[in-house]
């Protein structure tokens, strides 16, 4: 053991018991901040910013600061978002060379400061400190700053945070996840703000709106070459490129966050003080159309939005789901077009829907007849954009070879045609009513052959369908049947088939779950609250992340099964109709269908309706007697 790790020792020991007194500090000189010990932490003076191990998954940490007075601490800012480190034997220390380090159990460093490296003696004055601004900042002895957490952002930009080169706002991948998400906030090339979604394989801004041909049209000056954005304390948002902003309550002194949020729309929250407890209000947003953010709903999927049922995603005529937990992924034919017969597709018209992007060409004022001959010249034509431009005062023509960023509205005066077999499709004389009701039937299809795949993510959905549910009620059936997998053989034949399939799901099911338990009940427990200022945010779907297409979805399934054991139908017992066929004959039928039936009470609308534990464990065990 050296000298400095021995310096690192002494000052830990007299920090340990200094903390044992339950003051918290906002200064860490020399020692380091350990996973294990919850107390390990840092508090600004004001006691409105805490930095240490954040819990972010089971068994998963992150160092992060938080904000600690909302009913929910919102996390403001993480050094290894992508990179959670695990609860036992992880901390972070000063490495002799003066950077800060975070290691995990394993001692490997995931994540340290670039700074430049330090003399030991150097190393060994440094300090630690947690700002009332919420910024962390390491000082050397002469009180330089020679690292803060200011000058990287994750999914936050907070009061007197600079966005400049270099730095941008990165999303959340969803509500209640920390991970890095598709959406970014930054200045691009051109010296301006936009915001941009980039997936794995796709990449478009979207705001300022693109469909501007000049982007000063939107005030934008894209001529002062440096980059420069700051939030201020008082809710006055300024930038180089004169982008500006007011919060509806600017003046206000409150706490302000401006969150790049994981439904890729950019809002500033107020914290403000309801009935007793502090929690976020929208007090200005970037995107009052959710839909014309880009990446909603997936390929081929179409987004429609109304101040009454919110955002919703639907897949266009002829598609289906692609993953059912995931409008991202968005949608999948199922029909196919050769390329050698163009004779063999025809088009569908779909009234007011808009694609963004992805286009193969672009022709001025062309007839119908030649914008669709066009369109069949190229083999990977998904279908096209037609509608007139009063600017060039005819009608254009854009064949798509992708339907990225679709979305429905009556403001939209252009139509889609839809590339399909002639063959392929039914009739479809009024394209557009026909749209809507083929596509609800499309769905209701796709609930049914998710479910009857995947039988457990809907026992474990259902813990999730219905807000404010006995969570625990699921995992009781879940740990039931772990239970029943384990015994022998000989009682239960079929049991082990069933099982066997279970086990094959639950951890990641078990994990996807219960993050969609926290997504439902989060937002129960008011997370955030809304005000009635904003028009276009009174519908608590705009703010839901990765959109209640989800849980709306989970809904639909738990009726399904309600409907399902309900009317039972009178060839086959209705158990038969939920269950994965795959299983066969090879399972109890009394037995599924008493889990079914528990776990539907489990989800029962009225809280009152559903069974205590006592119950659960009783309704349970009267089948194994
Ligand atoms: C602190 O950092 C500044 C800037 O890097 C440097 O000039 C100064 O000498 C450092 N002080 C100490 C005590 O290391
Ligand atoms: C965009 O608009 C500005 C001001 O209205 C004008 O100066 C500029 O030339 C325009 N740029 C283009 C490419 O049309
Ligand atoms: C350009 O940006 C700088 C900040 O980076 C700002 O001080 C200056 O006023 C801006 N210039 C104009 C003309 O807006
Ligand atoms: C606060 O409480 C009052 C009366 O108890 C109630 O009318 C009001 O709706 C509550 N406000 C919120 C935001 O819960
Ligand atoms: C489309 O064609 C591919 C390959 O030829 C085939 O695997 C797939 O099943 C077809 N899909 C449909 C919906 O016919
Ligand atoms: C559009 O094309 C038609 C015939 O091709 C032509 O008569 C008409 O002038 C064109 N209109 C414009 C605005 O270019």
């Amino acid at each position: 053991m050296d000298i400095s790790s021995l310096f690192f020792l002494l000052c830990l020991l007299q920090t340990l018991s200094s903390s044992a007194s339950s003051k918290a500090f906002d200064t860490l000189i020399g020692t380091s901040l350990s996973v294990e010990k919850p107390s390990d932490k840092l508090v600004s003076a004001n006691g409105e910013f805490s930095v240490g191990f954040y819990p972010v998954g089971d068994n998963a940490f992150c160092f992060a600061i938080w904000m600690t007075k909302p009913s929910v601490p919102t996390v403001v800012w993480i050094a290894n978002r992508d990179d959670p480190v695990d609860g036992k034997g992880s901390k972070l220390s000063v490495s002799k060379d003066g950077k800060l380090h975070l290691t995990d159990s394993a001692g490997s460093v995931v994540w340290k400061t670039k700074t430049e490296a330090l003399t030991i003696s150097e190393a060994s004055n440094l300090q630690l400190r947690l700002m009332n601004t919420g910024n962390l900042v390491l000082y050397n002895f002469s009180s330089v700053a020679i690292w803060q957490s200011f000058d990287s952002s994750t999914d936050i930009l907070l009061p007197q945070q600079l966005l400049t080169f270099g730095t941008s706002v990165i999303s959340n991948r969803g509500q209640g996840l920390y991970s890095s998400g598709y959406y970014k906030f930054f200045f691009d090339e051109d010296n301006a703000l936009h915001l941009l979604f980039q997936s794995p394989k796709l990449s478009s801004l979207y705001w300022p709106d693109p469909s501007l041909k000049n982007i000063s049209d939107a005030g934008i000056c894209i001529y002062n070459t440096s980059r420069a954005a700051l939030l201020d304390d008082t809710g006055y948002f300024w930038s180089s490129d004169h982008f500006k902003f007011y919060a509806t309550d600017f003046g206000t002194v409150t706490q302000r966050r401006l969150t790049l949020d994981a439904d890729g729309n950019l809002r500033l929250y107020s914290l403000q003080e309801m009935n007793g407890s502090w929690d976020w209000v929208v007090t200005w947003q970037a995107i009052s159309d959710p839909c014309r953010i880009h990446g909603i709903c997936g390929p081929n999927g179409v987004c429609t939005y109304d101040h009454v049922s919110g955002r919703r995603c639907f897949c266009l005529q002829g598609f289906k789901m692609k993953d059912h937990s995931d409008w991202s992924s968005g949608c999948e034919p199922e029909f196919n077009i050769s390329c050698d017969h163009r004779d063999e597709s025809t088009f569908i018209q779909l009234a007011h829907v808009d694609y963004y992007g992805s286009d193969i060409d672009f022709l001025q004022n062309l007839t119908f007849q030649d914008c669709q001959e066009e369109c069949l010249n190229w083999c990977n034509c998904k279908g096209f954009q037609y509608r007139f431009s009063v600017e060039d005062g005819g009608y254009n023509c854009y064949p798509k070879s992708r339907l990225l960023n679709g979305r429905r509205s009556p403001n939209f005066d252009g139509d889609l045609y839809l590339r399909v077999p002639k063959a392929g499709i039914s009739n479809h004389k009024m394209p557009d009513e026909e749209f809507r009701l083929q596509c609800s039937s499309i769905v209701s299809k796709q609930e049914r052959s998710t479910y009857e795949n995947k039988t457990v993510k809907l026992l474990l959905w259902f813990a999730t369908a219905v807000g404010g549910v006995e969570f625990s009620c699921i995992v009781l059936i879940w740990f039931f049947l772990l239970k029943t997998s384990k015994r022998p053989a000989s009682t239960a034949q079929g049991y082990l088939g069933l099982t066997a399939k279970f086990k094959r799901f639950t951890f990641n099911e078990l994990r996807k779950a219960t993050r969609g338990f926290k997504e439902v009940i989060g937002q129960g427990a008011g997370g955030i609250v809304y005000k009635g200022v904003l028009p276009d945010q009174r519908s608590p779907n705009a703010m839901h992340t990765s959109d209640n297409g989800e849980i709306r979805e989970h809904k639909r399934l738990v009726m399904l099964v309600r409907e399902n054991v309900n009317i039972g139908t009178t060839e086959k017992s209705w158990i038969e109709e939920i269950i994965d066929p795959m299983l066969t004959d090879n399972y109890d039928k009394a037995k599924m269908e008493l889990l079914v039936k528990v776990a539907l009470q489990c989800v029962a609308k009225d809280k009152d309706e559903r069974p205590t534990m006592t119950q659960v464990i009783e309704m349970l065990m009267s089948h194994e007697d």
